[in-house]
């Protein structure tokens, strides 16, 4: 992994605009300064997304999140640190200045090359294998399977012989050691110390990120083995939550339309035959929120498409809830017939299944019709528990014109006036309102405020006492931004009076970002920050305090002298140590003095 020299970072950041960018992704909307929407980071309805054009800032007063443009693209295009500068780069065109790597991080590089290295040669000779004498068996099975040449090709499938050192043998050749196979995945270390072939008498789908390294393979039995897939374990290079198999191919070809999310690797390849390239699959975990914001990334619209089953439908309600909660705009495709899309297309075939793509539910439509299944709306009693059951249902959208198409529907179809249905629906969303309320009014009660916004809660460090937390707070606001106010905080505190590890932390971060330059861009400081203290920056230096900075520090300052004072006495009081308080009061006069 490359370094970059902070000030090629810091010229990125110079050269771009948070609020430009930010507003590819989302609405905002001007107010003073300010540009204010919806969170994209957590599920809201009324915005509490905040960005500061003139510090370059972003925080959200509903979920804590805040940083700099940097921590921004992380987030929300799901990339690591160098990849983040990588793309603002190009962004803004600069051109990025490479530190030298330090032993470490050279190492764990040169590993992880070593491995794509060992992945592409390896994926290359299962394609290999696929042809040969001794895969006939593999060659009939993928044409069962309605696998053509011209798909093979560009999922680059192919084949694991049945052998316990094939692989081993031909890595081995290619000078990689069997330690370093082992961590790929490629191969399995028994309890002997023996080193062997993983991937045996398989169909081999290799999977290939969107760079196109081949990061892990997903081998399918043959036969009706009760391991029907066996994939790599997570290596170095290969996390399975954070990718989806598929993605390499269908970002080619037809992403734009939207993708289809589905459960089997088979099901992927399989839409891909029929004409449909913009399919993916999980890889047989349950949907991640990183496998989310990956979709997110890619595509304006997810088509959730799982198996028939009882199974796999109750992972399309979890993979619902988790897409929606990351924001993605989702449709779920709903068949009968077939056990999976796979299936669907063969028996099936294009137009049916482009007739289900045609009638694709919402969310909601979804929902609710799976509650609608467990009823016999005939009996009353069914009748009113679906219409509840559909109310909480409704109440969860947002939208109140959908809720009213769907209210109309409900009202039709059980013969209950669309005012009751209604008003179940609206007692539930007052409700939920009122608690929401509630829960605010509690969080502004116990966390103060400062500069002017109330933070959310958990923002608050627990050891801090209300008072010095505030204060502290404003003396950190104060100390970035104006100059003067640092050189003061700089002369007269130590990071020991403050009250909390997280002030601590930020002082000492302030001084040492401060020390050369006294510069007071809070963007160029969040780089400088682990991520563990943005949220707190980000509370802290949302906004600036307006006023005579050094009045109002030298103030602050002796409020957090006068706490540690006040603490220290008390200690000393407690162990009858009369006389040092009175030493510790009189140097306390004496600080007062000369200072002012
Ligand atoms: P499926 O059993 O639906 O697989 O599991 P499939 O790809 O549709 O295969 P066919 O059509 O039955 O041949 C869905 C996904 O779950 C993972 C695989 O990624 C698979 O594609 N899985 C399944 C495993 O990892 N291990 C298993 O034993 C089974
Ligand atoms: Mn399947």
């Amino acid at each position: 992994m490359p370094k970059f020299v902070q000030s090629s970072i810091d010229e990125v950041l110079r050269r771009c605009d948070l609020p430009e960018i930010a507003s590819s992704y989302m609405q905002l909307r001007r107010n003073g300064t300010d540009f204010v929407g919806l969170c994209p980071f957590h599920r809201e309805k009324t915005p509490s997304f905040h960005i500061s054009a003139d510090k370059q800032l972003f925080y959200c007063f509903g979920c804590g999140s805040g940083g700099n443009l940097i921590d921004f693209i992380k987030k929300i295009e799901n990339l690591d640190f160098v990849d983040t500068i990588r793309f603002l780069a190009e962004r803004s065109g600069v051109t990025l200045e490479e530190e030298v790597y330090s032993p470490e991080v050279q190492k764990k590089h040169d590993e992880r090359e070593r491995i794509y290295k060992m992945n592409k040669l390896a994926a290359k000779k299962y394609v290999a294998n696929l042809p040969g004498e001794d895969a006939k068996h593999a060659q009939e099975y993928a044409k069962g399977r309605g696998l053509t040449r011209d798909i093979i090709t560009k999922y680059g499938i192919g084949f694991a012989k049945e052998s316990w050192s094939d692989m081993c043998d031909y890595l081995r050749e290619n000078v990689f050691e069997n330690d370093e196979i082992v961590t790929a995945g490629l191969a399995v270390r028994n309890e002997k110390g023996h080193v062997y072939d993983k991937f045996r008498n398989r169909l081999m789908f290799p999977v290939i990120d969107v760079r196109g390294n081949v990061i892990a393979f997903s081998g399918r039995a043959l036969d009706d083995s009760p391991a029907k897939y066996m994939n790599s374990p997570e290596t170095p290079v290969f996390h399975k939550g954070d990718n989806l198999f598929g993605l390499n191919v269908a970002k080619q070809y037809g992403i734009k339309d939207g993708l289809i999310l589905v459960e089997g690797n088979m099901d992927a390849v399989s839409l891909n035959t029929f004409g449909f390239p913009n399919a993916v699959a999980g890889l047989g975990t349950a949907l991640t929120e990183n496998q989310a914001s990956l979709l997110k990334r890619y595509s304006s619209m997810v088509y959730v498409c799982y198996d028939g089953d009882e199974a796999g439908q109750k992972a399309a309600a979890k993979a619902i809830d988790i897409l929606s909660a990351a924001g993605v705009k989702l449709k779920v495709l709903s068949y009968t017939g077939a056990k999976d899309p796979d299936e669907f297309l063969r028996k099936k075939g294009v137009e049916s299944f482009k007739a289900v793509m045609a009638s694709a539910l919402t969310a909601t439509e979804y929902k609710i019709m799976k509650v609608r299944q467990s009823y016999n709306l005939v009996s009353s009693q069914d009748k009113a528990d679906f219409i509840d059951k559909a109310a909480e249902i409704l109440a969860e959208n947002p939208n109140p014109v959908e809720r009213e198409i769907y209210i109309k529907r409900i009202a039709k179809e059980t013969d209950i006036s669309v005012a009751s249905i209604a008003a179940q629906v609206n007692k539930i969303i007052h409700s939920k309102n009122r608690k929401e309320f509630k829960k605010a009014e509690r969080e502004a009660k116990t966390v103060p405020g400062m500069p002017q916004k109330t933070p959310r809660a958990g923002v608050m460090p627990q050891a801090a006492s209300t008072a010095s937390y505030k204060t502290e707070r404003m003396l950190l606001n104060l100390m970035f931004f104006s100059n003067p106010a640092f050189r003061v905080a700089k002369a007269e505190l130590t990071p020991e009076e403050f009250s909390t590890d997280t002030h601590r932390a930020l002082f000492e971060a302030m001084l040492s970002f401060k020390s050369e330059g006294e510069s007071c861009d809070a963007s160029l400081f969040f780089s400088t920050l682990p991520d563990e203290l943005k949220t707190y920056a980000a509370d802290i230096l949302y906004k600036e305090y307006i006023g005579d900075a050094v009045v109002a520090i030298k103030d602050n300052i002796g409020k957090i002298k006068k706490q540690k004072l006040t603490e220290r006495i008390n200690q000393l009081a407690a162990e009858g140590r009369l006389s040092e308080i009175n030493e510790l009061i009189k140097k306390e006069n004496e600080r007062r003095n000369n200072r002012d």
